[in-house]
């Protein structure tokens, strides 16, 4: 039975596009959802285009981070969500999805983190003068890119690189790699104790 799995994003998702697109060489999951925080986010448009429900759920509309993230949990469980794939979405995941979805929550990252976490991880690169950049997918904690690290692929900087020629060659890992472990995840083949994260 295949993984039905929901993928929160608030911007453009050329990962959402490459989610979907690879999905149909997998057998072990579905894009079932797509939420995004921003009612005007291209992933919205992108998703309409696929086929898959997508809607967005608006923040400041709430009382507070927890009844914004009830909402969310709510259409989750409406949609029977298996797990929460974020994909470029910008917000900290609060206790309410974190306790609902526990070690069911994997993110992407621009950078070989620890290094550059947060905004503009590719510019924190460049401007760090670093040799070496890439892409991070963990599991999603608490803390803003911290949680427990399940693959990385590294890229070199060229001397003439810009954020953008850089961050395209990221994005390039990225979509190669996203689905491949969403789906490895999906098959209950990645597991996860304390900060070990052990592939099967
Ligand atoms: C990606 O680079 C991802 O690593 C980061 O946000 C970006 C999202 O890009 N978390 P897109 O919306 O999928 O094109």
């Amino acid at each position: 039975m295949k993984k039905r799995i929901a993928i929160l994003a608030s911007g453009s998702g050329s990962n959402f596009q490459a989610i979907v697109d690879a999905s149909s060489r997998y057998s072990s999951y579905e894009v079932a959802l797509c939420i995004s925080d921003k009612s005007d986010a291209f992933v919205l448009k992108r998703a309409e285009k696929a086929g898959v429900t997508a809607f967005s759920i608006v923040p400041k509309l709430f009382e507070n981070k927890n009844a914004y993230e009830q909402e969310i949990v709510r259409r989750l469980e409406e949609n029977h969500i298996d797990f929460i794939v974020l994909a470029g979405y910008m917000r900290l995941i609060g206790s309410v999805l974190l306790e609902k979805y526990e070690n069911r929550i994997v993110n992407i990252h621009p950078s070989l983190l620890p290094s550059f976490p947060g905004l503009h991880a590719v510019k924190q690169a460049l401007d760090a003068k670093v040799k070496i950049t890439g892409m991070t997918i963990h599991f999603v904690d608490a803390g803003m890119d911290t949680g427990p690290i399940i693959m990385q692929d590294s890229i070199l900087i060229d001397d003439n690189d810009t954020e953008q020629t850089l961050t395209e060659k990221i994005h390039k890992l990225e979509h190669e790699w996203y689905p491949k472990v969403i789906s490895s995840l999906c098959l209950g083949k990645i597991d996860v104790s304390g900060r070990e994260v052990i592939i099967n």
